[in-house]
């Protein structure tokens, strides 16, 4: 840590963050789902940028997952203006997140930046008690500065998402439609209700998408095919010939003559073709065709 980061620490924990509460009220939205790559992160950032840059409204997005993807989306490096990271300002007291807020490059649009170390500060997190209320306790004046704050929340249902939803006012739910991952949405809406029953009885469900499926293309039709020409039918007409009737048997072949012996192959003349027929016997009469 340098000597103004160690000073700023300081001056922190001896005044306090120095940060005035704003005369706003967000309204906190978790966008979670158990399953990985459904569309967390892309819901969250498209949300947050539509917010801000057609309606106007004042956005933070919270990356909660430690894959950092919402910096990745913004195409930014979010680094937080103090030396210390998601992770220490959760596992801190009285700290709050409007302290590691940036601004992106998007008018009204401000992010806190993942922390590689979040999962040790899961682990960290799950030996205390209250630990599913340290993302409410940071979010006290960045509700006071923002209209609308969304969290990303890892793919899974621990601390990290657990705290959020407890921080959350709503909650939106991505989900692709495949058996595990409807799996995972009845497995999150009934962590929504035990936190309803207990830590944050406001907590409602904005909705559940299938973003991906949004954005499929619907099928191409199938390329058209030729049929074969269908005979027309009609009735017989006068003039036309009789139909074929059933093939008529013909006399069965006559027992050929028996062969006389041939010569053996190396003397014998060239073979005949197949079809053509054999000499008739000396004597015999040749009909004209
Ligand atoms: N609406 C959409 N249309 C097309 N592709 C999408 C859409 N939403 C997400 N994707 C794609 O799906 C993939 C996963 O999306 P995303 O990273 O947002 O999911 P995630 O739920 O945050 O994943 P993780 O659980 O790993 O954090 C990405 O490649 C993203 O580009
Ligand atoms: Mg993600």
């Amino acid at each position: 840590m340098s000597m103004l980061d160690t000073l700023a620490d300081l001056k922190r924990r001896v005044v306090g963050p120095g940060i005035e509460p704003g005369s706003r009220r967000a309204r906190v939205i978790a966008v979670a789902a158990r399953k990985g790559g459904v569309g967390k992160t892309t819901t969250t950032v498209n949300l947050g940028t539509a917010l801000a840059a057609l309606h106007g409204l004042r956005v933070l997005l919270v990356d909660m997952d430690a894959q950092g993807h919402v910096a990745t989306s913004l195409a930014r490096d979010q680094l937080p203006r103090t030396g210390d990271g998601l992770g220490a300002l959760l596992l801190g007291k009285n700290r709050d997140l409007q302290e590691i807020a940036a601004p992106t490059a998007i008018d009204g649009l401000w992010s806190v930046g993942s922390d590689p170390g979040l999962n040790e500060t899961e682990s960290l997190l799950s030996a205390r008690i209250g630990k599913e209320l340290c993302l409410r306790q940071a979010l006290k004046l960045a509700r006071t500065h923002h209209d609308v704050i969304l969290i990303d929340c890892p793919p899974n249902l621990g601390t990290l998402t657990v705290s959020a939803l407890v921080a959350a006012d709503q909650v939106l739910v991505p989900c692709d439609l495949s058996t595990l991952g409807l799996d995972g949405v009845d497995a999150l809406l009934e962590t929504v209700e035990t936190i309803r029953d207990t830590l944050n009885p406001m907590l409602g469900v904005l909705g559940l998408g299938h973003p991906q499926g949004a954005a499929r293309r619907p099928p191409r039709p199938a390329p058209r095919r030729r049929l074969p020409r269908r005979p027309r039918l009609r009735g017989p007409r006068p003039g036309d010939r009789a139909p074929p009737g059933p093939p008529r048997l013909s006399a069965p072949p006559e027992a050929a003559p028996p062969a006389a012996p041939s010569a053996p192959p190396h003397l014998s003349s060239p073979p005949s073709h197949p079809w053509r027929l054999p000499p008739p016997p000396p004597g015999a009469k040749v009909a004209a065709l």
